[in-house]
């Protein structure tokens, strides 16, 4: 079929459907439906990417909530940064805030104990990776995230942003104790 056929023999929706055609159609389906169970898959034994959980917010609603657990768990303030170190409660809720270019604030965290960890940023669009163990989240304003997380090994775990967040992303990090 092309533009130099008359416009009444240029309808290709009334052509018949071709066995090749079919043929990829058909490997698109099969395909398609693959990746869609390798969601499920990967939800339940995938070693990376945690199930998390997204409500809707607004930066000063999530940063309200952030200071208030701030104000009532911090147990000192880290003196080569000059930003407070806070205890989340064994089993309980933990805020960290993503903004330019900053994680906020330091959390502390005991090995063995599950946490529900809350995210959420202040401006644009953060990316949050755990390293060395690589869980990886998008930070997204107006969205707060919340993720389970259960520490298996003490140690200091650094947040780097994987996002490009502008000038300052490259030293947009941040800092998990596990005690
Ligand atoms: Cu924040 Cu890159």
């Amino acid at each position: 079929m092309s533009a130099i056929l008359p416009p009444s023999d240029r309808l290709w929706w009334k052509q018949p459907i071709d066995k090749v055609e079919w043929a990829w159609i058909a490997i698109a389906f099969v395909w398609g439906m693959i990746m869609f169970g390798m969601m499920i898959y990967w939800h339940i034994y995938g070693k990376q990417n945690l199930s998390n959980e997204a409500y809707k917010t607004t930066p000063e609603l999530f940063a309200a909530k952030a200071e208030k657990f701030i104000a009532e768990n911090t147990i000192r303030t880290e003196t080569d940064q000059d930003i407070p170190v806070v205890r989340v409660p064994p089993g309980g809720d933990g805020y960290l805030i993503a903004r330019l270019w900053a994680w906020y604030p330091i959390l502390e965290l005991e090995e063995g104990q599950t946490y529900k960890i809350h995210l959420s940023s202040m401006d644009y669009n953060h990316g949050f990776s755990l390293q060395p163990v690589n869980i990886n989240i998008q930070v997204i304003p107006g969205y707060e995230h919340v993720v389970k997380m259960t520490p298996t090994k003490k140690g200091t775990y650094a947040i780097v942003c994987n996002e490009f967040c502008g000038i300052g992303h490259s030293w947009m990090l941040g800092r998990i104790y596990v005690k």
